[in-house]
């Protein structure tokens, strides 16, 4: 008699980059013989538009079953003004309505893979003797990272890391990290989101396995470190690590059409694209310095603006209004740069714009998704970090995977010159070619890597056969 399935159960954080990797592996153990349950919990803030992708991904995926926690009460005046405290306190007061759902899986289920945010559901899965694994949904250069945050707390205490400004931090396997490019949420010590954050990299060493969202040739001393147990340092072991990425959606999205359009009229590698994730935001200052700076580069573009952001303390966690593009942006930049720009309000279809063939440099956020598309598509980056890990994944871009330049004056206000600058760089000059040379590079380096005999693709077969044997394995 055929065995029924084994069942993983994934449980994404409800930021939407982390949900959007997550439904993407659920698809990837689908195609691969596992039966998949996805269990979502609502964000208590803005993280772009998460009810309705997961909708939209329940619809397209009829093999993949969600569902979604029931909402738990939080405290109304949090102390930390960081979303990541935040979503700590929604998955760790989730727990019991996990476990509740867990128990009432028949037949139970034979993993359950976390999001890094969620280990704290290992508290629950530990009673129930469910394996569980960690999908760690940036690079491997951040997972050595949080890795050694446990003893970089120690290292550095009782001092903070926005106090160690300019200070290098090492870790193995990555180059020196500026202590203030650590994530955003983590430069106070004394922040519940600091706290979190420690806590949950002082748990990752309890997980049977850790799959992350990288390939090999992207960032090998990274994932060599790990592996070698170099990052975990108080006499732990580091589990095994399973680079399966670039694990993107590659799936064609409903409208932007527009923006489609228009890139088939214009020349190859002729457009710079500038996007900046899904919650990403500037001021109304900044954008007319952006506008400035393209304006004055005489390249084309495609840009996607967003409304500043609210100053509102009771608004701070909510999504914007569309933007009114005649108030905010300089007076008659639009006129004059209708031949041979595009401004689209709040939203592209990044990864098909990224694929096109007139796209030829990418501003980005350095959101890891957002790299890893670019990656794919061969185009090179202008690094432009702004929140939660985007810092440190710009030195890391910059520094070891030779995949982008940076904007200068991130920390601040970036001017319309530097702008200017850095984009007639990019398109014009020798050090731009040879970006774009590395770019196309690794685009054929990520296509061998989930191709058939790719690095990837091997790491994958190898934790799917790990996951059916789930159950013998936990103890
Ligand atoms: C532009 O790119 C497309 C897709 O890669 C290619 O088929 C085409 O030949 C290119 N056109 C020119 C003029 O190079």
């Amino acid at each position: 008699m055929a065995r029924s399935k084994e069942m993983v159960v994934l449980y994404p954080s409800p930021g939407m980059g982390h949900l959007v990797s997550m439904v993407e592996l659920g698809r990837l153990f689908l195609q691969r013989g596992l039966a998949v349950t996805i269990v979502t919990v609502d964000p208590p803030y803005n993280t772009g538009s998460t009810a309705s992708f997961i909708a939209r991904a329940s619809a397209a995926n009829p093999g993949i079953a969600f569902h979604r926690l029931p909402a738990v009460e939080l405290p109304p005046n949090p102390s930390s003004h960081h979303h990541e405290a935040l979503a700590f306190d929604l998955l760790r007061r989730s727990n019991s309505n996990l476990l509740s759902f867990l128990r009432s899986l028949s037949p139970a289920p034979s993993a359950l893979v976390l999001d890094f945010f969620c280990l704290f559901a290992l508290d629950v899965a530990v009673p129930l003797h469910l394996p569980c694994f960690l999908f760690f949904t940036s690079g491997s250069s951040v997972l050595a990272m949080f890795l050694h945050l446990p003893s970089l707390d120690a290292a550095c205490a009782p001092r903070s890391f926005r106090d160690l400004a300019g200070t290098p931090l090492s870790i193995p396997g990555v180059p020196p990290l500026p202590a203030d490019h650590m994530c955003l949420p983590m430069l106070d010590r004394d922040d519940d989101a600091y706290r979190g954050f420690v806590y949950l990299a002082d748990r990752i060493p309890d997980v049977k396995g850790i799959f992350v969202n990288t390939f090999r040739e992207l960032e090998p001393r990274a994932l060599e470190a790990v592996a070698a147990g170099l990052c975990v340092t108080d006499g732990r072991s580091t589990p095994p690590v399973y680079p399966i990425g670039p694990l993107i959606t590659e799936r064609k999205t409903d409208g932007g059409g527009e923006c489609l359009a228009w890139l088939d009229a214009v020349p190859n590698a002729s457009v710079v694209f500038l996007c900046f994730g899904s919650i990403g935001l500037f001021e109304a200052e900044q954008l007319r310095e952006i506008a400035t700076g393209l304006d004055r580069s005489g390249h084309r573009f495609l840009w996607v603006v967003r409304s500043p952001p609210s100053h509102d303390p009771s608004k701070r966690f909510e999504a914007p209004p569309e933007p009114d593009l005649g108030a905010l942006l300089p007076e008659g930049f639009l006129e004059r740069t209708r031949a041979r720009g595009l401004v689209v309000k709040g939203w592209a279809p990044q990864s098909e714009v990224l694929r096109h063939a007139a796209v030829g440099g990418f501003v980005t956020h350095c959101g890891w998704n957002s790299v890893l598309e670019a990656v794919v598509a061969g185009v090179p980056m202008l690094a432009w970090p702004l929140y939660a890990e985007q810092w440190m994944n710009k030195v890391f871009l910059v520094e070891e995977m030779q995949a982008a330049a940076a904007v200068e004056g991130y920390a601040g206000l970036v001017t319309a010159e530097e702008i200017e600058m850095k984009v007639r760089w990019l398109m014009e000059s020798e050090g731009g070619r040879r970006l774009r040379d590395r770019a196309a590079d690794m685009k054929e380096r990520a296509a061998a890597a989930v191709g058939e005999g790719g690095s990837s693709r091997a790491a994958l077969q190898e934790l799917v056969a790990q996951l059916k044997r789930g159950e013998e394995n936990g103890e």
